[in-house]
């Protein structure tokens, strides 16, 4: 075989391995948006404002429904001294999240392949939201019954109308506002 031949089928394979790797992802993109919303990541400028505008204290857990490749958690979990949950349905951003933690040596929150209609929020002190009202409508129960006297919720892009009584304030963000509840 020549060289030019062996760089041919090496060609060959890197483009099907970028294939099969697209065609994973983007049948994974999809799924995700049919059980409620597809992978799109808080941008870190969004964090930063988000940790500036909330309240957090030692030894709080704080769960992270959909929680994509991890960043919010991974960020909180750098910054203070917590405990954190992330679940979501999706296997690829899930993965990723895995492996950043473990590259950044962070040990004190995990990430789970779950439902979030599955999640127990009873432990939570904080829980974060960045998904389409559709999903979220379906954790009403969850949401409203299932938390902790005191427990904030943040909503980052969207408004959550059957938690409007408990609003307390909104913060603006370069692509979009975050929502923060207090439940009493
Ligand atoms: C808009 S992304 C937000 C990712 C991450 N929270 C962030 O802010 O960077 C929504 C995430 O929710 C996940 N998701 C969608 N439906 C879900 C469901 N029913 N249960 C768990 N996770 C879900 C998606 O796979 C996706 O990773």
């Amino acid at each position: 075989m020549t060289l030019n031949e062996v760089l041919y089928i090496l060609l060959i394979i890197v483009e099907l391995t970028f294939l099969i790797g697209a065609s994973v992802y983007i049948i994974f993109l999809i799924y995700s948006w049919l059980k409620g919303a597809p992978y799109v990541a808080t941008r870190m400028k969004s964090i930063k404002t988000i940790l500036e505008n909330t309240e957090i204290t030692d030894g709080q857990h704080i769960v992270e429904l959909g929680s994509g490749d991890g960043r919010f958690l991974i960020e909180v979990a750098k910054q203070y001294n917590i405990t954190g949950v992330g679940v979501d349905i999706n296997p690829i951003p899930l993965l990723i999240a895995r492996l950043r933690a473990r590259m950044q040596k962070i040990h004190t929150v995990s990430f789970h392949l779950q439902d979030i209609r599955e999640t127990d929020l009873k432990k939570a002190d904080i829980i974060y939201i960045f998904l389409f009202p559709k999903l979220v409508n379906k954790i009403k129960l969850q949401l409203t019954k299932n938390t902790k006297k005191g427990a904030l919720i943040i909503s980052h892009g969207f408004q959550i109308d059957y938690l409007k009584k408990y609003h307390t304030k909104t913060v603006e963000g370069d692509t979009f506002k975050t929502y923060f509840y207090k439940m009493s």
